[in-house]
């Protein structure tokens, strides 16, 4: 009744948001490259023609790409048996449609890799985690295009035959499911309709956006079916963002719109890369919202192929639905739902929920009866560095110790859970407001959002305090 014996503990992290050496090693641009800094207040822009004297906190991040040894290190010291991190594509296919990939990008990964199986961290990978090339953007505007998938499939056939023998857990799209609403166009599937500069508020075309997910969906399943065929030892999830929704009240409205709104935000997209079809509700979205799918013959048949073998997802907070459409129009927040009165909130507004953890858990296990793995929960904060030197991060901690107290009664519940990684296990770059000043880590980077700090790394409280979590399988908390 309690973790595995071989439950993988870690940390994740995404290569656009942490490498930076954006033009080192052959690398291309790819669509978060584009991106100015911004804040919770201040969207953060997209630039197709980059400005001068303007902050791109990705060109640089936080430097992992010249410092791996080092925060590989530091993993290690805390005990992690897992790191989660994504291979940036542009590094193996600069603008995607390279005949040949990119040797010295390969390479990188191969030093990465190595790296960990020195302390026997197992990789993680994420083969695409917000970064479609923006040659593709540029070209084919990202995933509205079929021609996507046939240059994936190519960059993941690269990866698996390279990295064989070296790795055995991958996921294909990082938050799939970001694409069910209009932010996670360019986030996600790198498509930018004429009118969209501003990050958070896009022009949106749902049509593309869906047509995007459906060669998504048949990209990933392909995936799955050439991983398996490479190397049959590989294990390859989906990666879903789950943003758990109640409804606000018990009257029954509200309940059938909390049904609906979970359906398309966390159920959709799982429910075809786990079980391998388009879910019947999903028939009555598309014609009420007037969208068609071009499917061809073959792409059920591919779905069914490439279900995938564990599920991981991602969890910060929940929300609550409403059928008061006033209300839901006055406060809308991040997931399109409305505040829960019971709950308090981070400084960004994201409401803070453990026990919807192991709701979650449940509900996710209950369906689909496949491994689990949480590859991503944290607490964003500003992080005070005392005039000792130290960093007393305790809300950190005390956001981790109930998430994890949550994990073990959702065990104990019988959920199968592989493993955890929290999010920006070492402070990174954040993914929608592209500031430093948002930190999860349990490593301090010194790095500024005027571009200042001189990237030098320190360990906040919570370094030692997680390392014995682990050291403890979860016991000392
Ligand atoms: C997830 C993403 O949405 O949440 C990460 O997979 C992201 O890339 C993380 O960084 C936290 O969000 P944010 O906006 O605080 O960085």
């Amino acid at each position: 009744m309690t973790f595995r014996k071989d439950f993988l503990w870690g940390g994740a992290t995404a290569a656009n948001q942490l490498e930076g050496g954006w033009q080192d090693g052959g690398k291309g641009i790819a669509c978060p490259d584009i991106c100015t800094g911004g804040s919770h207040t201040k969207s953060r822009r997209i630039t197709p023609v980059l400005e001068e004297g303007i902050f791109y906190p990705s060109h640089e991040a936080i430097d992992f790409y010249h410092r791996y040894k080092e925060d590989i290190a530091l993993f290690a010291e805390m005990g992690f048996k897992v790191f989660r991190f994504s291979i940036a594509w542009t590094r193996i296919f600069p603008t995607g449609e390279e005949e040949t990939p990119n040797e010295e990008g390969l390479r990188f990964y191969d030093q990465v890799i190595d790296e960990c199986l020195k302390y026997n961290i197992e990789p993680l990978i994420t083969i695409s985690h917000y970064e479609t090339p923006f040659a593709l953007t540029q070209k084919y505007n990202g995933w509205a295009s079929r021609k996507m998938i046939a240059l994936f499939t190519k960059y993941c056939e690269t990866i698996f035959k390279r990295y064989k023998g070296k790795v055995k857990y991958w996921l294909t799209f990082n938050e799939i499911n970001s694409a069910v609403a209009p932010i996670g166009g360019f986030l996600g599937q790198g498509i930018l309709n004429e009118g969209s500069q501003d990050f958070m508020k896009q022009a949106d075309i749902p049509q593309l956006r869906f047509q995007g997910l459906h060669h998504q969906f048949v990209a990933s399943a392909k995936a799955v079916k050439l991983a398996h065929e490479i190397d049959p030892t590989y294990r390859v999830g989906c990666m879903q963002l789950f943003a758990t929704m109640y409804p606000l009240t018990c009257h029954p409205k509200d309940v059938i719109a909390c049904q609906e709104k979970s359906h398309l935000m966390n159920w959709f997209c799982g429910d075809v890369q786990v079980r391998g079809s388009y879910p019947n509700y999903m028939k009555r979205y598309f014609e009420k919202n007037n969208i068609h799918l071009e499917i061809e013959k073959e792409d059920l048949e591919i779905l069914k192929e490439g279900c995938v073998d564990f599920y991981t997802f991602s969890y910060y907070m929940s929300g609550c639905m409403t059928a008061n459409k006033d209300q839901l129009a006055a406060e809308g927040n991040i997931l399109g739902g409305v505040t829960n009165p019971h709950l308090k909130a981070s400084d960004w507004g994201w409401q803070i929920d453990p026990e919807g953890l192991r709701y979650t858990l449940n509900e996710i296990y209950d369906r689909y009866q496949i491994p689990l793995m949480i590859v991503e929960n944290g607490l964003g904060a500003y992080d005070k560095i005392e005039a000792d030197g130290t960093i007393d991060d305790t809300y950190r901690i005390d956001y981790l110790r109930q998430h994890i107290e949550q994990m073990h009664e959702a065990v104990k519940d019988g959920v199968d859970l592989l493993g955890y990684t929290p999010w920006g296990c070492i402070d990174l770059v954040s993914a929608s407001t592209g500031e430093m000043a948002k930190r999860y880590g349990f490593i301090y980077v010194e790095k500024y959002d005027d571009g200042s700090g001189d990237f030098s790394r320190r360990k906040k409280k919570s370094f030692d305090w997680y390392k014995q979590v682990i050291a403890s399988n979860g016991e000392k908390l």
